[in-house]
């Protein structure tokens, strides 16, 4: 295998309306939305940089300027926090802190779907290998999920996507996999389909948020060709690299809580509040007059 381009770049689409989490997100971006303690955008930050991912590019729409503030430097902020000796505080703040230079944000002018969406990013990736990840799947891993996609891309080559087992009365919300061989932890796919009608699913294989791809997708998305829902999808324009260059799906370890749905952004809250020694305690007290 020729030597393999290292993945440094992550592209993030928070162009989304959140019109189900509407009247919360009239005047607030979505990806702003804290599970405990953080925004959502914040943890698919955090899970990249832990890929090891260096450059950051936020697909972003009217209405979204708060999330380019979150990640910039808060002066006045640290400094009353240093007044008063809020150390604690300053470290929360600082651990955050981006590289100067490492974060682009290009708009999505209008709303043609998440392959345009990847599309508009097309300067930024340049010819190099990124990945993708939808802030709206909240991933719980030991190991960050864009770092097993890393692992593996390391491993095989070419694309790789975090896939994961639903009841197959559910694929027709997803990106479905036509599996070519199942080895288990990765599967060689050899087509891939966007919200097929349920009886027509090739597999109850789907694709959730988490990608790593290779620049020559965007040739196939450039083509604005419109997909399910009449818009421009990724998952048609990756299933056009399929032949060209391997194609893997992962089995990924961990959970994921879809938090574009109010039950799955609740359970996050109190799946990750489980996992805080500062609060786990009190939640699984309070916890039992519920159930
Ligand atoms: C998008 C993708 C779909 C994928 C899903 C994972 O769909 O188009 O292929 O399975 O994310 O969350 P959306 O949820 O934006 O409709």
């Amino acid at each position: 295998m020729p030597a393999l381009k290292p993945l440094k770049k992550a592209v993030l689409p928070v162009a989304g309306l959140g019109t189900r989490f509407l009247p919360a997100t009239k005047a607030m971006a979505k990806e702003m939305l804290p599970v405990v303690d953080r925004p959502l955008i914040q943890y698919a930050i955090d899970e990249a940089r832990e890929a090891g991912i260096e450059q950051f590019c936020l697909i972003t729409g009217r209405g979204k300027t708060a999330i380019v503030e979150h990640f910039d430097v808060a002066y006045e902020l640290e400094r009353t926090l240093a007044e008063r000796n809020k150390q604690a505080e300053l470290d929360v703040l600082r651990a955050m802190a981006m590289e100067p230079g490492s974060m682009v944000t290009v708009r999505q002018q209008v709303p043609m779907g998440l392959g345009h969406a990847i599309w508009c990013a097309r300067s930024f990736i340049a010819d190099e290998p990124f990945a993708i990840l939808l802030p709206d799947d909240l991933m719980q891993c030991d190991v960050s999920c864009t770092k097993q996609l890393a692992d593996a891309y390391l491993e095989t080559g070419g694309n790789v996507v975090a896939i994961e087992e639903v009841p197959m009365e559910r694929v027709n919300k997803y990106g479905v996999l036509d599996v070519d061989k199942d080895m288990g932890r990765l599967v060689l796919v050899k087509g891939l389909v966007e919200k097929p009608p349920i009886d027509k699913a090739p597999s109850n294989l789907t694709v959730i948020g988490r990608y790593v791809l290779m620049p020559e997708v965007i040739g196939h998305l450039a083509k604005m060709e419109k997909g399910a829902g009449g818009e421009v999808q990724l998952t048609d324009g990756m299933a056009k690299l399929i032949g060209n260059q391997p194609f893997h799906g992962v089995r990924y370890e961990g959970k994921r809580f879809d938090c574009g749905d109010k039950t799955g952004f609740l359970e996050a809250q109190i799946a990750f509040a489980l996992k805080r020694d500062d609060m786990a305690p009190a939640v699984r007290e309070f916890l039992k007059k519920y159930t």
